[in-house]
């Protein structure tokens, strides 16, 4: 076990899922594994380890933000020997280009963090995605026939600012959207060779307002979840 995932060594797989929100690891876990087994609960952030049409997957929680997502990737990397990480999110599109429910692979992330430079002496202000995971996310897509936009976001630390501007480093480095936690998931990748996406979906119109209600939010992630999964078989 490392310092905040309690389940023995050999209980995660090689490929995880994370999405931010414990429960809805569990409610992936439990829609989409066979013989879903929950290997870890400290702090209620759930991992459930499973077979996905007969490949073994791990999906936990990553709770929210950069310094969260960065620990629990970094002893999925470093303490379980974890070759891949997808992250599935949620984001707010600064753009009406973009429209509620659309799919996010995320290229380039951007952000005002200091993780990267002080975890691990990574300069500047945006990472890429790490290793084949995003490229077989785009050919999954186009295969399952998923509409999906490869772009860059802001891995933000601030969810409210009194501020309406789109942030500046968001401007400078073209971020359609707007999330917290993809930027230090890709340093700690980067440092440690290992491979690392995003898949997001858009669940607010920052400009407008509009918000894929509660009750939408379920099914609304599912194509994410499915996308993920069958990204996941190729990995
Ligand atoms: N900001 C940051 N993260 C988010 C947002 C947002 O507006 N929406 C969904 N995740």
């Amino acid at each position: 076990m490392s310092i905040h995932i309690s389940a023995p060594i050999g209980e995660i797989a090689k490929t995880v899922l994370l999405p931010g929100d414990p429960l809805r690891a569990k409610y992936i876990a439990e829609t989409y594994l066979q013989q879903a087994k929950l290997v870890s609960q400290t702090r209620n952030a759930f991992y459930f380890t499973g077979l996905y049409k007969g490949k073994e997957i791990t999906i936990g929680a990553s709770g929210m933000g950069c310094p969260s997502i960065g620990i629990y990737s970094y002893e999925l990397f470093t303490e379980y020997q974890v070759d891949n990480i997808i992250r599935i999110g949620t984001c707010g599109a600064y753009t009406t280009d973009l429209k509620l429910f659309d799919l996010i692979n995320v290229d380039n992330a951007a952000s005002e963090s200091t993780f990267a430079k002080y975890a691990w002496g990574i300069g500047g202000s945006s990472i890429k995605h790490q290793g084949k995971a995003f490229n077989v996310i785009k050919r999954t897509a186009k295969k399952l026939n998923f509409a999906i936009h490869n772009c860059n976001v802001h891995s933000s630390d601030i969810f409210y600012r009194k501020d309406t501007d789109i942030p500046r480093v968001a401007v400078k480095k073209k971020c359609l959207a707007v999330e917290m936690e993809a930027f230090s998931l890709f340093a700690n990748a980067r440092h440690l060779g290992k491979t690392a996406a995003t898949l997001l979906t858009v669940s607010d119109i920052i400009p407008t307002h509009e918000k894929i209600s509660a009750d939408e939010r379920e099914k609304a992630l599912k194509p994410m979840m499915e996308l993920a999964l069958e990204a996941a078989l190729k990995l």
